[in-house]
């Protein structure tokens, strides 16, 4: 219930029933689950996303995301690619933002593309289509041009995993944060790959971690124009968005 329905019940009688269930939630907590687990919701751009532990909780930041795409160019009616789309936070809010888009959004999980998909089934969009795909590889063998690709990518340095505050390393899907020795891995991939599904002139655009912008943009060095980095609340650069340079093959 929301704030408002709490203080207005406040003195109603709590069944047995719930009672159990309410501390076997608050214990849950006490054992660090983040508490949008145990909601099994998560709200990402105003819109409700259902949420579990086969997913990453959608962040605050991940917003931003959303929100310098929608600063961007686009054509009136642009293909868009989300690699790693998890709960569908990210092609679900640009669903809607940009009605005409076609979006196809991939994720190497299974349960994560089933949750993204009920997710746009609550959103009520039906502009997005989801896709199993490490990476690029379904699209190796198509003619797939986007306008767009959008990677809210894993880029936890393995030495920074024990770093992470526990509800993250105990509950939250590894694979859906830890990129390798440097925290690049799939960075360094989709920078090197991207511009082969881009149109010329197409749009890149990815969360990075806070010390990642100096390396990424030197990544960018070579095919693309454009190389912006937007800051996140803290005033740590997080979102880097670049263009394929078009005069290349
Ligand atoms: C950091 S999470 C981002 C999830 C969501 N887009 C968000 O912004 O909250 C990264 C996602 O990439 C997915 N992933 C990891 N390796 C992948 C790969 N090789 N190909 C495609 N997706 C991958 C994970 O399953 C996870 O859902």
């Amino acid at each position: 219930m929301d704030e408002a329905e709490f203080f207005t019940r406040l003195s109603e009688p709590v069944w047995p029933q719930l009672e159990k269930s309410l501390e076997r939630l608050v214990r849950q907590r006490l054992d660090g689950c983040p508490v949008a687990y145990l909601l099994g919701y998560k709200e990402f751009w105003g819109l409700p996303f259902r949420v579990n532990r086969s997913v990453l909780i959608p962040r605050p930041e991940t917003e931003l995301v959303v929100e310098k795409i929608l600063t961007l160019p686009l054509s009136p009616e642009p293909l868009i690619l989300d690699i790693g789309t998890g709960s569908g936070n990210i092609a679900v809010s640009l669903a809607k933002e940009l009605p005409l888009a076609r979006i196809m959004a991939t994720d190497i999980s299974k349960r994560a593309l089933r949750l993204a998909a009920e997710n746009a089934r609550l959103n009520q969009v039906d502009n997005v289509r989801f896709i199993l795909s490490n990476l690029f590889k379904a699209f190796e063998q198509s003619q797939m041009s986007f306008d767009l690709i959008v990677s809210n990518p894993p880029y936890v340095a393995q030495d920074d995993w024990q770093k992470l505050d526990r509800s993250v390393r105990d509950f939250e899907p590894k694979k859906a944060l830890l990129a390798g020795q440097d925290g690049l891995r799939f960075i360094r991939r989709l920078v090197r790959k991207a511009s082969q599904f881009l149109q010329p002139a197409g749009f890149l655009v990815m969360e990075i971690g806070a010390g990642q912008a100096e390396e990424v943009v030197r990544l960018l060095e070579t095919g693309w124009s454009h190389v912006e980095i937007d800051n996140d609340y803290a005033g740590f650069p997080r979102v880097v968005s670049a263009q394929r340079k078009s005069d290349l093959a």
